[in-house]
């Protein structure tokens, strides 16, 4: 089966029948996914814990979506999920591991249960998926596509994300044994790094409101990305147009994780050498 790709001035893809899961559906980003791959000819089940979440993607999405209530950071979660794609179609093509919790506080005031509770669902929920999604794309023979995420704060020092951004660095580091364990199953596993998205609850919350208005403007594009601009990147890891891409990160964040739009350019004027010739002057 081919994923036919057209180009123009945009990429569209064709899923025709791929059956994709996506985790973390109730909203933002992970609402998104559902939408664009039932757009793209894909069978979907979406997934989340937040049921009332999932019912308004589900009424937001075309058809051929499968909504499943379920907890992925425990096995039996994780297993109803990737079981729902079989019993509603009959296979496994795509699995995106969207889900993940970001609760910020200061290191001295991190409590233990809210550490291990983010180590839950962004490691192990990322891990249980994986395995159970691998195991059964392994059973069908015909390989498959597993995109994990991260987050580009986990390679800044961002203050306040012990938790979540070592979490998210965890999730790179097992997409690479991934990629090589899975790979002769003709399973392609990578991550997806998203830097700020537009995905806050509207209207902000104050404090949020004053952290963004102070943060977006340092940001190198001056803007955060759209739920859309990170759906692009997934598609196209999920797609036939990516068939040698494999323990990658593909960064979706405006270049937030390498600089700041306010770094000044460091100025050598060391009058004391001529650094063509190396001489001192
Ligand atoms: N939004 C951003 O600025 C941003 C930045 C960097 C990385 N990311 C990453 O992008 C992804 C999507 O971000 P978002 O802002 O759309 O997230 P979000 O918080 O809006 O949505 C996450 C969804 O995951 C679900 N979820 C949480 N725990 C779950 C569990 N145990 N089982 C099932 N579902 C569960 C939640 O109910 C929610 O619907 C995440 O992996 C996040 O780490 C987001």
């Amino acid at each position: 089966m081919e994923t036919s790709l057209k180009t123009g001035s945009q990429l569209t893809f064709d899923f025709t029948g791929r059956v994709a899961v996506v985790t973390g559906a109730a909203r933002g980003v992970g609402r998104s996914l559902v939408q664009a791959f039932a757009r793209a000819g894909a069978k979907v089940v979406a997934v989340d814990r937040d049921a009332a979440g999932l019912q308004e993607t589900l009424s937001l999405s075309p058809d051929g979506v499968a909504a499943v209530v379920s907890d992925i950071s425990q096995p039996e979660g994780a297993q109803a999920t990737v079981d729902a794609a079989i019993a509603h179609f009959g296979r496994l093509d795509i699995c995106v591991n969207n889900a993940a919790i970001a609760p910020h506080t200061s290191l001295l005031e991190e409590r233990a249960e809210v550490w291990d509770q983010v180590y839950a669902v962004n490691c192990r929920g990322t891990f249980l998926m994986t395995q159970a999604a691998a195991r059964l794309m392994i059973a069908g023979g015909h390989g498959g596509r597993i995109v994990n995420f991260s987050s580009a704060a986990s390679r800044r020092g961002s203050p306040g994300a012990t938790a979540y951004a070592s979490s998210r660095a965890a999730v790179e580091s097992f997409t690479r044994v991934a990629a090589i364990e899975l790979a002769p199953h003709g399973i392609l596993v990578n991550t997806v790094s998203p830097g700020l998205i537009d995905t806050q609850p509207k209207p902000l919350p104050p404090m949020m409101s004053e952290t963004l208005s102070q943060r977006i403007p340092t940001l190198p594009l001056a803007r955060p990305g759209q739920p859309e601009e990170v759906v692009a990147a997934v598609l196209f890891l999920a797609s036939d147009a990516s068939s040698y891409i494999s323990g990658s990160v593909m960064m979706v964040d405006g270049a937030s994780a390498v600089g700041s739009r306010f770094s000044e350019p460091v100025v050598d004027d060391d009058i004391r050498y001529d650094w063509v010739t190396g001489h001192t002057r």
